[in-house]
């Protein structure tokens, strides 16, 4: 199996990874968060919205926004939640211009735009091991996401 494997025991394990990330990433790095309802994803994005000194870390998924954008950390952090989303419709939700507006993109529910992912991001993929346990793999998909990878593991 390629990639990072991590397991993590609590929620503030699983934050920490996602603070670390977001302590080094660069603007342009995008991170794909794959895994079922409750798997972490968000936990992961609050993570990073940390690491990015983004104000209070107010990160969750309100039913109807889609793209949050949070402008107040080292780098702008957009934070897209595409579940209610289907492929037909992705393409009016922002997410395309948010990777290009400087900052770091984390994505819930990628496989929604599967085939228009950028090439090199880092996809974290998350799975139920037991109700606090989760199993985590960071997979690279190019140099600067293997970069990410890197330090966060
Ligand atoms: N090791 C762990 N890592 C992450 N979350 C954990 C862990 N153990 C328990 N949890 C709990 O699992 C839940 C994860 O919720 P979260 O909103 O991050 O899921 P999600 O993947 O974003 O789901 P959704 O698809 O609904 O957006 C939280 O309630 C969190 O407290
Ligand atoms: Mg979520």
């Amino acid at each position: 199996m390629t990639g990072t494997h991590l397991v993590t025991r609590s929620r503030e394990e699983t934050e920490a990874l996602g603070e670390r990330i977001g302590r080094s990433a660069r603007a342009g790095d995008v991170i794909a968060l794959w895994g079922e309802l409750g798997a972490g994803k968000t936990v992961i994005a609050r993570g990073v919205a940390k690491g990015l000194d983004v104000g209070q870390a107010e990160v969750t998924s309100p039913t109807f926004v889609i793209l949050h954008e949070h402008l107040d950390g080292r780098l702008p952090f957009f934070h897209v939640d595409l579940y209610r989303i289907s492929p037909d419709q992705a393409e009016s939700t922002g997410w395309r211009e948010a990777l290009e507006g400087g900052g770091v993109t984390a994505i819930e529910w990628p496989d929604r735009i599967d085939a228009d992912l950028p090439g090199d991001r880092l996809d974290i993929r998350i799975e139920h091991a037991g109700v606090d346990e989760r199993r985590i793999r960071l997979e690279p998909t190019g140099p600067r996401s293997a970069a990410l990878a890197r330090v966060a593991a």
